[in-house]
């Protein structure tokens, strides 16, 4: 818990003086319900706090979900091709916000962004076994034998070692949902493609706790809401 004369004074927006005014004015509320002491504490990862009914972010940090269209890169620049930044406002992408994990060009669905650098660490690092959720279009159909052999981890061409890995077909087989404790370079297409199921097209649904909003249209992006943060926060705290 965090005072929020000094959460409201940390956005650079107003001195801890002028906030203090604002408050004994009555125009800042917390939560929906007017704060009367500057001292008055509150979750800074979920609290609303309003201005003249304005919202203000005083998140120290900022979490971006991201619908990844096909064709950008999860970098935050490159020379000649687009990443995935350029679908972020310019003042988003002065934060210095990056993708938490790549996908790779082709490759759709869920992106998280932030400027948490500890939170990205732990969400990646495969220890921590944060599931993520593709869901893989095929050549040909998997089979018994397929969701065998990723469950018992398999051993790539190269030597490559994976950690035992979800394989659910769906429909008619041609598609399945693939849940990978990890992140190897294109870890899904090499897994597949070594039961001779090469993969036509992949899609990221989740990462952890985070599902891809529906309602967010390739290219579209949002802040996470303080729920989805929290949830975000509670699993960095227990893994
Ligand atoms: N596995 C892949 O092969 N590609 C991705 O983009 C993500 C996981």
């Amino acid at each position: 818990m965090e005072r929020i004369d000094k959460l409201l004074a940390s956005t650079g927006k107003w001195s801890r003086r002028e906030v203090k005014e604002l408050i004994r004015q009555g125009r800042v509320f917390a939560d929906g319900r007017p704060v009367s002491r500057p001292e008055e504490k509150a979750d800074p990862a979920a609290v609303r706090l309003e201005v003249d009914a304005e919202q203000v972010d005083c998140t120290p940090y900022v979490y971006v979900m991201l619908h990844k269209p096909a064709g950008l890169l999860s970098a935050t620049e490159d020379r000649d091709q687009p990443t995935v930044l350029d679908l972020l406002p310019e003042q988003l992408r002065r934060r210095g916000l990056f993708p938490v994990g790549r996908l790779d060009k082709d490759t759709t669905g869920l992106l998280l962004l932030t400027d948490d650098g500890a939170l990205a660490h732990r969400l990646l690092s495969p220890k921590k076994h944060v599931d993520k959720v593709y869901r893989a279009r095929v050549e040909g159909r998997v089979d018994e034998e397929d969701v065998r052999a990723l469950a018992a981890g398999m051993v790539l061409g190269d030597g490559l070692r994976c950690l035992p890995a979800g394989l659910e077909p769906l429909e008619d087989a041609s598609v399945c949902l693939v849940t990978l404790r990890e992140g190897k370079y294109h870890q899904v297409k090499r897994m597949l493609a070594a039961r001779g199921k090469p993969v036509i097209s992949l899609h990221r649904l989740s990462m952890g706790p985070l599902t891809l909003d529906i309602g967010l249209k390739p290219g579209k992006w949002r802040f996470l809401t303080q729920e989805e943060r929290a949830e975000l926060l509670e699993l960095e705290r227990t893994i």
